[in-house]
């Protein structure tokens, strides 16, 4: 009988150990380790080579190599295909990860409908659905409210990744959905599924398949609490593209953004709206995240750029006396590292006494803003509620606030604006430019503030000219 063995398995970087410990070496997280059985069978499938992903081993030169014009297909879902960079790249794999109820299988599965339109070489292509989460009635009742039924649309409830394989040889199918990476397991580890090991060997199998029969594989993983693709960072690295999908699930748009892509920029992203026929896409988001009352104290609206698209944010703060020896500083939507800078640098610079004043802020919308130029309007809009004055509802902040106080330049301010300039705002309040940029902003039919000092925009952004 083999000898049972067990090791200690970091479930967040995939770390191991003999015994348990209480924090991580590796990643530096507390309480992260669980037990696992290692079984001599777990030896034999470990000591399999894992990079031989390409079947049959042959040198060529780069030169040699030729372009297969058909090597990327598009999804029709042009939200998505921006963020691939131009579609799914044959035999590639693809992760997508978010929260639970985010929306990720019902994306998936719109996808399929689509792909299984595509013709490549003449012939319809064949998706496999590995429903190892739901059954596969459970996926049928959402395909059937979304009206997808494809003719080429296979499902699956096997959870045996072992058997998924078999099943490939059989269906022979040219894109595989495995929704989620987590429910599946492989037969020769002994730990439950969704653990390291399971999701590290199970995605290494997808992996070499996906290489190996050029089949274009999509694994759906969850999020942890902490925000952590569930079971690790080492399936970051194995696959060849990582989409998150963001949002509030309680509210309705959605963001996908891509963290690492083999294939293309990580530099797109691509908004949803959930609805009761699925997600819709939403081509031009650029104001849908404003929630403004007029004449309110404490809101400030910010223009931010990702990608090639234009958001404008709007960003709500609530400060107050504290009622706690150490006030309170909370951030929702963005950075609270920025949120310290920002507040740091209005006690500094504008004179403010924050000592004793709880800072609440948040972004309406229910969408992380990352991109800096939105600290112009977070000052703003703690200005705007410690002294009690709104912010006209016309008017945009665009500008990134140093350490000096002064307002920093931000990219592609022009067409930022003109964004800003469709959707009816008067008045914006631009770090100082130079001339040269200055004269293609003039055809921009704004008022336009230039700024060199927190200071100076404070002016600008309360006075209601
Ligand atoms: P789902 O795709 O199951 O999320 P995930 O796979 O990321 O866990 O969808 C989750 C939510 O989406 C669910 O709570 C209901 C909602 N939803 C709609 O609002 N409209 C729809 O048409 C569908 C299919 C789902
Ligand atoms: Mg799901």
């Amino acid at each position: 009988m083999a000898k049972v063995k067990s090791k200690w398995v970091c479930q967040n970087c995939g770390y191991e150990t003999v015994s348990y410990l209480g924090r991580c070496p590796e990643c530096l997280q507390f309480g992260t380790f669980v037990e696992e059985i290692v079984s001599s069978v777990e030896k034999v499938v470990s000591s399999k080579p894992s990079n031989n992903v390409g079947g049959e081993i042959k040198i060529s030169k780069i030169k040699e190599i030729e372009l297969d014009e058909k090597v990327r297909f598009n999804t029709n879902i042009d939200e998505l295909d921006r963020v691939l960079g131009g579609g799914f790249v044959q035999g590639s794999l693809v992760l997508l990860a978010g929260d639970p109820g985010i929306g990720k299988s019902t994306l998936v599965l719109q996808t399929t409908k689509n792909i299984c339109e595509t013709k490549i070489n003449d012939k319809k292509l064949k998706v496999l659905y590995v429903c190892a989460e739901e059954s596969p009635l459970q996926v049928k009742l959402r395909a059937k409210r979304l009206d997808i039924e494809p003719e080429n649309l296979y499902l699956t409830n096997q959870t045996c990744i072992d058997e998924v394989i078999n099943q490939i040889e059989v269906i022979k199918p040219d894109f595989l959905v495995v929704d989620s990476i987590q429910s599946v397991f492989c037969a020769g580890i002994a730990s439950s599924s969704g653990s390291v090991s399971q999701i590290r060997e199970c995605t290494n199998v997808l992996m070499r398949i996906a290489k190996q029969k050029n089949i274009t594989t999509v694994i759906i993983g969850h999020v942890t609490k902490e925000g952590n693709i569930a079971g690790p960072k080492v399936l970051e690295h194995m696959v060849d593209c990582v989409i998150n999908f963001e949002g509030d699930k309680y509210k309705q748009y959605r963001i996908l953004r891509c963290i690492k892509n083999r294939f293309g920029t990580i530099s797109e992203v691509g908004v949803f709206k959930m609805e009761d026929c699925g997600l819709v896409e939403v081509n031009s988001p650029v104001n849908l995240l404003i929630e403004q009352s007029e004449g309110a104290s404490g809101s400030a609206i910010a223009v931010t750029l990702e990608g090639s698209r234009v958001f404008l944010h709007e960003i709500q703060a609530l400060v107050g006396s504290t009622n706690y020896s150490n006030p309170r500083r909370v951030a929702v939507g963005l950075e609270y590292n920025r949120l310290l800078q920002v507040i740091a640098v209005l006690e500094k610079k504008v004179g403010l006494n924050l000592s004793k004043q709880d800072v609440y802020v948040n972004v309406a919308g229910g969408l992380d803003v990352v991109e800096p130029s939105y600290d112009l309007a977070l000052s703003l809009a703690i200005i705007s509620s410690i002294r009690d004055i709104p912010i006209s509802p016309s008017t945009v902040f665009i500008g990134e606030v140093g350490l000096l106080g002064e307002i920093r330049y931000v990219e592609n301010i022009e067409r930022r604006l003109k964004e800003a300039k469709k959707l009816g705002f008067k008045k914006a309040i631009i770090p100082f430019i130079n001339e040269k940029v200055y004269k293609n902003l003039s055809s921009i039919d704004l008022q336009i503030k230039q700024v060199k000092k927190i200071t100076d925009a404070i002016v600008e952004g309360l006075s209601n000219d």
